[in-house]
């Protein structure tokens, strides 16, 4: 099981403080929402916030959860910037796009990942699920942090989980992001997911290591 914050809801201009509380609770990989306010009506980060990252903590994974539709633009600028994964929405391409980024990603030594919204056919995973590293499922609406875990979630992965088992014989880890908290994380878990993406539970509430150490221990159980 692996964690991995969202950096979304943290303090930005407290960014560096709360990454390095996070590393010392055993956290070695960082989400890093990117939103172009076009294919989601919020704006965040650009390539420069993951070169920083980076530059101050070469060790830990930098992933990019990259909600845009400009992908021409923005899938080679964050791979420039450094990135270790990339995942971008299945929604927001053409089929011969997903492709076609795919194999960029694998070119450039880029871990590729697909992301899907909670209403896009899973049957979409049988054309693509053995070149992906990784699948994303949001389990809210892409957009916002803090949102409410979409309650149908734990099907959805399972359904995933058994389409990922039958299409391919390598194992895809999944990915949940959305909602995810101490009621949920279990849900998720025992559906099937193995990476947790979590913003509002570990950057929203006091010490970032607790949160860390609380989420973990409910993983393990
Ligand atoms: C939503 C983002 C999520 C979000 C997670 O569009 O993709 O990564 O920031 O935040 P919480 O955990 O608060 O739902
Ligand atoms: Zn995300």
């Amino acid at each position: 099981m692996l964690i991995v914050p969202s950096i979304l809801n943290a303090d930005n201009l407290r960014l560096a403080e709360g990454i390095s509380q996070a590393v010392k609770a055993g956290i070695r990989r960082f989400h890093i929402d990117i939103m172009d306010g076009h294919f989601v009506s919020n704006l965040s980060y650009g390539p420069q916030l993951v070169s920083d990252f980076k530059k101050e903590f070469p060790k830990i994974e930098a992933e990019v959860h990259l909600m845009s539709n400009n992908l021409d633009v923005m899938i080679p600028a964050f791979v420039e910037a450094g990135c270790d994964l990339l995942e971008f929405h299945y929604e927001a391409a053409t089929p011969d796009q997903v492709g076609k980024w795919l194999t960029y990603l694998k070119e450039h030594n880029v871990k590729a990942g697909l992301a899907l919204n909670p209403d896009t056919d899973l049957e979409v995973l049988n054309d693509y699920a053995d070149r992906l590293d990784q699948l994303l499922l949001m389990t809210v609406f892409p957009g916002f942090g803090g949102q409410k875990f979409i309650p149908e979630s734990p099907a959805r992965i399972a359904a995933a989980r058994y389409l990922l088992s039958v299409a391919c014989p390598k194992h895809v880890p999944l990915e949940v992001d959305g909602g995810i908290n101490g009621d949920t994380a279990g849900l998720a878990k025992n559906a099937g997911a193995e990476i947790f993406v979590a913003g509002s539970y570990i950057f929203g509430k006091g010490s970032i290591a607790g949160q860390v150490n609380r989420l973990n221990e409910l993983l393990e159980e």
